[in-house]
C-alpha cells in the first residue's frame, strides 16, 4: 500500500512516521508513506500557499493552485483510490473506516491548517472527507497520522502476530477485555486466577464475559453490532 500526505507542515508527522511500527512496515516494503510539502508546489512568491477568503472573516485559506499541482503531479505516478480531505466537519473515522481504507491500494491525504482550503479543492478532487474526533485542531497532521496508523497495523505481515489486530477492541463490535503480565502479584493486586489457570478453554470464555462487560459499561451501543 502507498500513502501520499500533503501538508504545509510535513515535520509534524516525521517523528510519528519514523518509529515503532509504521517504521518497521516502511522497512519491510509493507507500506511506502510519502510526506509532501505543499508549498514545493508553489508557484507564488515566497512560497505562499494561503490568502485571506473572499467575503472577508478571519483566517486564512490554503489556496487551490498549489494543491491542485500537487495532487495533479502525484497523480502522474499514482492513481489514488481515494483522495482524502481531514477535516472536522467530514464523516467520523473508526475502526470500520479503518478496515475499508486498508483494502485500497494507494491513499492520498490532504490535511488542512488556518481555516481550510478553498472549496474547490474539496467539490472537484476530494472523494472522502474524514474527522477524527468532534473537535478542532490546528490542522489536519494529526488525523493523517492517526489514521495512517490505524490502517497499516490492518495490513498483513505489519503486526509481529498477525491475528493479533483482528482482536482488536471494535472488531467484532467489542471492546479488548483486560490484559495482566508479570508479576502474579504487586501490592496484594492479584491477576485474575482463570489466567493462570492453563485451560484455554475457561481463559477465552472469561475474556468473552470481560469484552461483553466492558463493551455494556462503556459502549452499550455498540454491543452486538
Ligand atoms: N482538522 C482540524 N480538526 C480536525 C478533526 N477533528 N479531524 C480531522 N481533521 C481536522
Amino acid at each position: 500500500m502507498k500513502i501520499d500526505i500533503l501538508s504545509a507542515v510535513p515535520q509534524l508527522m516525521d517523528s510519528f512516521f519514523n518509529h515503532s511500527i509504521l517504521k518497521r512496515a516502511q522497512e519491510k516494503k509493507l507500506v511506502e508513506l510519502r510526506v509532501h510539502n505543499i508549498r514545493d508546489y508553489t508557484n507564488y512568491k515566497h512560497g505562499q500557499i494561503d490568502d485571506y477568503q473572499f467575503g472577508g472573516g478571519a483566517g486564512l485559506v490554503l489556496m487551490i493552485e498549489p494543491i491542485v499541482n500537487a495532487i495533479e503531479s502525484l497523480q502522474k505516478e499514482n492513481t489514488y483510490d481515494e483522495i482524502i480531505f481531514l477535516t472536522p466537519d467530514g464523516a467520523l473515522f473508526n475502526q470500520q473506516a479503518a478496515n475499508q481504507l486498508s483494502l485500497k491500494k494507494n491513499l492520498l491525504l490532504i490535511c488542512g491548517h488556518y481555516k481550510g482550503i478553498d472549496q474547490r479543492i474539496r467539490d472537484h478532487f476530494v472523494t472522502q472527507e474524514i474527522s477524527i474526533g468532534e473537535y478542532v485542531l490546528s490542522g489536519g497532521e494529526l488525523g493523517a497520522a492517526i489514521i495512517t496508523d490505524a490502517v497499516c497495523r490492518l495490513l498483513p505481515g505489519v503486526l509481529n502476530d498477525e491475528t493479533s489486530a483482528l482482536f482488536d477492541s471494535f472488531q467484532d463490535g467489542l471492546l479488548a477485555p483486560p490484559v495482566y503480565t508479570r508479576p502474579e502479584e504487586f501490592r496484594g493486586w492479584k491477576v485474575p486466577e482463570v489466567l493462570l489457570s492453563g485451560n484455554h478453554a475457561k481463559i477465552e470464555s472469561w475474556r468473552h464475559e470481560m469484552s461483553l462487560k466492558r463493551t455494556e459499561e462503556r459502549h452499550s451501543n455498540k454491543k452486538g453490532e
